[in-house]
């Protein structure tokens, strides 16, 4: 849909200073709120508008994902969430996201194929790893391998031509696990464990995490199942920071790997993708301080103190997260099956639901709409596969690679795309002479 196809009607805006009117376009979405067109704004009445945190801003045009705060719905081209997360795999949710519909048989055995030949890194690239400290936050190593595939793929990638857009999707989605899991490998000292083609995505993930050379690792398929399922509900999220972070670095044509590792930098923030380790954390503090949760509630709702209550509040959702909800049930079921014995686990998990229950009973988080979002219960999980808490943003990385690379393409696509370059309110000093040091 084009935004002449999109645009419905008109607003009048009068300007009470000048009395000058002018008239905007409104334009009408496929779904959610309607839309003023602003872009001849400055040059009709001069003026700029001013929204910090885009709390009412729409950067782009997307038809990837649409999401409705208020009723908690999320749906990928369309598709809900709660329909992918039960009946599809992440790797068929990556190719909706990136083609736009759910593939035929031989599309995805195509797919699959092209996906599993790109799993492999250039040799010289481990050569990185030696270069951080055994104890380096993963997200770290991360952010600097992923960047240093740019250095790997450069010139043989024209990011005008679609073909090589795609071949850049292909070897980010199939090489994100094999980074990731490699960090971890590294921070444990161990071997790096190849991928192996005979496993899909999820399954050769845990394959290079947790097999030795020493012996055949076989691969929980509930554990695979839970780890699909959770990269389903991370591959992506509308226009969110680390997916505006790299519309806005792409949107200079830069190197679609440089421009990657620009989103996992603002995804590892703890107000964003950093939550779920940020979760754990604070459920673990809560558990060894032998304090009554509503000493923590109440921390939570003053103002003078840091602390918040990490996994809980949402820009967009004024409802409960529809990951969260997927991400509870598998919390219970893995801990029901009797999967993970670590009783620490269900102590984890018992403290979240008093926590979500106390706190959605108290007026502060009911009129402030603050729910339960992805990060609450994702940690949980993560503990009960034996991935490590420095490991958890680096999942919720893997999994977003797919809608950071899906949206990148979208923009790249796009003849109107211009270097996204905001204005500001300038608030500083006006114009003023050079003092010599005498008369400062
Ligand atoms: C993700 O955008 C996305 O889609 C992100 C994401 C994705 O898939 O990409 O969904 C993933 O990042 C989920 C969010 C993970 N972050 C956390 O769980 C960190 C804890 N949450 C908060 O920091 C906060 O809720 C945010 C950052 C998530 C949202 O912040 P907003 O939209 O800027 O809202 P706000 O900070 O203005 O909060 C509104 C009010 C404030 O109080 P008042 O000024 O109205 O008195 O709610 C309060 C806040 O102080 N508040 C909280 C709170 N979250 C908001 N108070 C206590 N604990 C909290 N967690």
């Amino acid at each position: 849909m084009s935004k002449k196809d999109a645009t419905t009607n008109t607003v009048t805006i009068t300007d009470n200073r000048t009395g000058k009117q002018i008239e905007l376009d409104l334009l009408k979405p496929t779904c959610g709120p309607m839309t003023i067109d602003v872009t001849s704004l400055y040059k009709q009445l001069g003026y700029f508008t001013y929204d910090p945190g885009f709390m009412s801003t729409a950067s782009c045009w997307s038809k990837i994902t649409y999401l409705d705060g208020d009723k908690g719905v999320l749906e990928y081209r369309g598709y809900p969430i709660e329909q992918l997360a039960e009946k599809s795999t992440f790797l068929e949710t990556c190719y909706l996201l990136l083609h736009g519909d759910l593939p035929k048989k031989d599309e995805m055995e195509k797919f699959e194929y092209d996906i599993k030949h790109h799993t492999m890194l250039h040799e010289q690239l481990l050569r990185f790893y030696s270069g951080f400290r055994r104890d380096s936050h993963p997200m770290a190593i991360m952010v600097g391998v992923v960047a240093a595939l740019s250095a790997f793929y450069h010139d043989d990638e024209d990011i005008h031509d679609p073909q090589d857009r795609m071949n850049a999707a292909h070897r980010l989605i199939a090489k994100m696990p094999t980074i990731a899991a490699w960090s971890y490998r590294y921070a444990m000292g161990m071997p790096f464990i190849y991928p192996d083609n005979s496993l899909d995505f999820s399954e050769n993930f845990l394959h290079m995490m947790f097999s030795t050379p020493c012996e055949k690792y076989k691969v929980d398929p509930l554990l695979a199942k839970a780890l699909d399922i959770i990269l389903i509900l991370h591959a992506d999220h509308e226009q969110n920071a680390s997916t505006s972070t790299v519309r806005l670095a792409g949107s200079s044509q830069a190197n679609p790997f440089a421009v990657l590792a620009s989103g996992i930098a603002s995804l590892w923030g703890p107000a964003h993708g950093g939550a779920n380790e940020a979760v754990i954390r604070m459920l673990t503090e809560i558990n060894d301080s032998g304090k009554p949760l509503s000493d923590f509630i109440d921390r939570a709702k003053d103002k003078k103190d840091r602390f918040r209550l990490m996994g809980f509040g949402h820009r967009v959702y004024k409802n409960y997260d529809p990951r969260a909800k997927i991400i509870r049930k598998i919390c219970h079921q893995m801990l029901e099956s009797g999967q993970c014995t670590d009783p620490k686990h269900q102590k984890l998990l018992d403290t979240a639901m008093e926590l979500e229950k106390i706190a959605r009973e108290d007026d502060y988080f009911v009129s402030r709409n603050l729910y339960p979002n992805v990060d609450f219960y994702s940690g949980i999980i993560f503990l009960g596969m034996g991935i490590p808490l420095n490991m958890f943003t680096v999942l919720f990385a893997v999994g977003r690679s797919v809608g950071w690379v899906a949206q990148w393409n979208e923009m790249m696509a796009d003849p109107q795309t211009k270097i996204g370059r905001p204005r500001q309110l300038f608030t500083g000093e006006a114009t003023r002479e050079y003092q010599e040091f005498e008369e400062r």
